[in-house]
């Protein structure tokens, strides 16, 4: 049977395919700096509390109190580009989710565990021991690194029909990608990029904590940078095997093949670069604008292979229109003013924790 035989027709849109695209990205844009800091200071929190338990109980209280919001933050921030990946590749990712049902499913339930534990972490903080701690910790990262693993198995079943044919030898959803060629280092890209950000979330949040003792802040800003600067570092190794894991003809298409693919990619090249030289360095915002800027052209370089992966089936520009613009209105004005509110509780809550710190 020919993988082609297998897609399902797709729904007409509302309005042209490159507004969703946008939405798609931003929001996509947003789920990955929180799932970064979410992962990457929980990880550091961890090491922390497996290293020198005693010497950073202060540092560890306050990323177990931060983990809470950033776990918020990054389910928030996924059903956006959800709903969105839907629409435009619904016909993808609805079979790819059938096809690996079981896990797929099990991601709610991990991350409610990942939620409940964490908040476990926080509020018995100083009633427990930091042995009895970081097994609290250690699982709900354990459930986090689950749900980004069944992610990344899925977002690349989606982008390989082929790989579908699995359906008829596991039609029982207990299926994973797990042949898939990029599938590792792809799933470590994602890993180590959120200790980096971790690390650069350490040093900024430090750095704005007026209340901490100067000496205290500054060990901490260094502290951060430093685990920025070599987990990037490491990201640029990683990033290698994943490129050379690629199907050859969507590598060629990052290696001057493709004008704009080519250039983003160099992009993102030259950002991750800024990155360790900011961050040996101690520059601390000028290393956030890189690395924001560094995530935003992977986030475009990442839907351009998958444009790449699914060109022999499909391209989004295909789906057919049929205008009904005032939903989408509405749906743009909500999402300012969600945005708005979310800005402002942000505003409440910064207030309120420098007035306890007062
Ligand atoms: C512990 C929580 C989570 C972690 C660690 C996580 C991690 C990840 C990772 C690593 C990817 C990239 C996969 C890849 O490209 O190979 C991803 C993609 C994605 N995540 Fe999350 N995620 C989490 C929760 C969620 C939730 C709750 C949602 C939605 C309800 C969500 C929505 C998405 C979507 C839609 C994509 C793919 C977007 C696209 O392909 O354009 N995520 N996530």
């Amino acid at each position: 049977m020919h993988p082609a035989a297998l897609i399902p027709t797709p729904d007409p849109l509302q309005v042209p395919w490159g507004w969703f695209q946008f939405l798609l990205l931003f929001t996509f844009f947003l789920h990955m700096v929180a799932m970064n800091i979410m992962i990457g200071s929980g990880v550091i929190t961890f090491v922390k509390q497996l290293s020198n338990p005693m010497a950073n109980e202060a540092l560890c209280h306050d990323l177990s109190n931060q983990l809470t919001h950033a776990i918020a933050f990054t389910v928030n921030f996924g059903v956006a580009p959800l709903l969105f990946l839907q629409v435009l590749y619904g016909q993808f990712i609805y079979t790819s989710s059938i096809i690996m049902g079981a896990y797929w499913l099990s991601v709610v339930f991990l991350l409610i565990a990942a939620y409940g534990l964490a908040y476990l972490h926080k509020f018995r903080f100083t009633a427990w021991s930091a042995g009895q701690r970081r097994w609290f910790l250690g699982a709900s990262l354990l459930c986090m690194f689950t749900v980004g693993f069944f992610f990344t198995n899925n977002v690349t079943l989606m982008q390989t029909p082929a790989a579908w044919l699995a359906y008829f030898r596991h039609p029982g959803g207990l299926f994973l990608n797990l042949a898939e060629p990029t599938l590792v280092a792809r799933y470590l890209h994602f890993l180590v990029a959120a200790v980096a950000t971790g690390g650069l979330f350490l040093a900024a949040s430090a750095h704005l904590q007026q209340r901490l003792p100067a000496q205290e802040r500054q060990a901490r800003i260094k502290n951060g940078l430093t685990w920025f600067t070599y987990a990037t570092m490491v990201e640029i190794g990683i990033g290698i095997v994943f490129l050379l894991s690629l199907p050859k003809p969507i590598l060629h298409r990052f290696v001057g093949g493709d004008w704009l693919a080519t250039s983003l990619f160099i992009g993102a090249l030259i950002g991750s670069f800024y990155c360790i030289k900011f961050g040996n360095r101690e520059r601390l915002w000028p290393a956030t604008a890189a690395l924001a800027t560094t995530i935003l052209l992977m986030v475009l370089v990442r839907d351009l292979a998958r444009q790449a992966y699914l060109a022999p089936y499909f391209h989004p520009a295909e789906l057919p229109v049929a205008p009904q613009y005032s939903p989408m209105l509405l749906f743009l004005l909500i999402l300012i003013l969600g945005l708005g509110i979310v800005a402002y509780m942000l505003r409440l809550g910064w207030q309120s924790t420098k007035e306890v710190q007062q």
